[in-house]
């Protein structure tokens, strides 16, 4: 059931969902943070991403959860077959889903991470607060146009996290032939299914991760935290993927 909430109206919707049996739900943007002031508990992950995606109810009690992250991480995982522990990660852009990816590889103890932006700034400020949470991953953090060589030819998974390549948005031309042969190239872009990016990477023959695996497998760790059950993956991945192909 989608519930469409303007912001000034939030404090309305939580009191009027405890009136109805709902176990929980999905937030989105441009909800994420706003919905914080409302939960009685958060996780681990929604704190330090500082939003929230998935919300259950138990008890008249609103728990804040964020599965960005994790869904992203254990996308990789099954489908890239990547384990991020202990890898060399360069990330580009530095808004809320690099966000959301950098506390899961924080928490994954990733080797490095070096995080590029189109406004420089952002990137250092977002890695001066992953260095004090993370001290075992080392971050680090540039331009775009100023990621050094040795970044390109020592990572294990360049993940694009920036509208860049999404239908009708410019496309940074990237210098991918630098990657070792076993890097993994990732795109958390949906939109077109195979990105620009994803497309060039395939020509030089490397492995690539596309972007509907982190929203796959968010829904199916949401699906987990409401029900206690094991999510249909089979099922959700047809549906999404029919969803998106339209
Ligand atoms: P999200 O929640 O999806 O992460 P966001 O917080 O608005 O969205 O962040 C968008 C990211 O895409 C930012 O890193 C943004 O770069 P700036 O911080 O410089 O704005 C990046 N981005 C958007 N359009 C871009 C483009 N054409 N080229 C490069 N980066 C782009």
């Amino acid at each position: 059931m989608p519930f469409r909430v303007r912001q000034k109206d939030l404090k309305q919707f939580f009191r009027s969902l405890l009136k109805h049996s709902i176990r929980g739900l999905n937030v989105t943007i441009p909800h994420k943070q706003a919905v914080i002031p409302f939960m009685h508990s958060l996780s681990r992950e929604a704190r330090a991403i500082g939003a929230v995606n998935t919300i259950t109810i138990k008890n008249k009690t609103f728990y804040g959860h964020n599965t960005d992250g994790k869904g992203y991480i254990t996308s990789l995982a099954q489908q890239a077959k990547l384990s991020v522990s202990n890898k060399r990660v360069l990330l580009l852009g530095a808004g809320g889903a690099a966000r959301a990816i950098l506390v899961a590889l924080g928490m994954e103890k990733t080797k490095s991470v070096h995080v590029a932006n189109r406004t420089a700034n952002k990137a250092f400020e977002l890695i001066l607060q992953m260095d004090k949470r993370f001290p075992q991953t080392k971050f680090s953090a540039s331009s775009l146009e100023d990621i050094k060589t040795t970044v390109w030819t020592s990572c294990d998974l360049v993940v694009n996290t920036t509208s860049m390549g999404m239908k009708g948005s410019n496309y940074l031309s990237l210098p991918l032939s630098k990657l070792s042969a076993q890097a993994v190239v990732s795109d958390i872009v949906y939109t077109p299914l195979e990105t620009p990016l994803l497309k060039n990477a395939k020509k030089l023959g490397l492995k690539t991760h596309p972007g509907w695996g982190m929203l796959l497998y968010q829904g199916a760790l949401s699906f987990q935290l409401w029900t206690g059950k094991k999510a249909p993956l089979k099922i959700m991945q047809k549906a999404l993927l029919e969803a998106l192909k339209k």
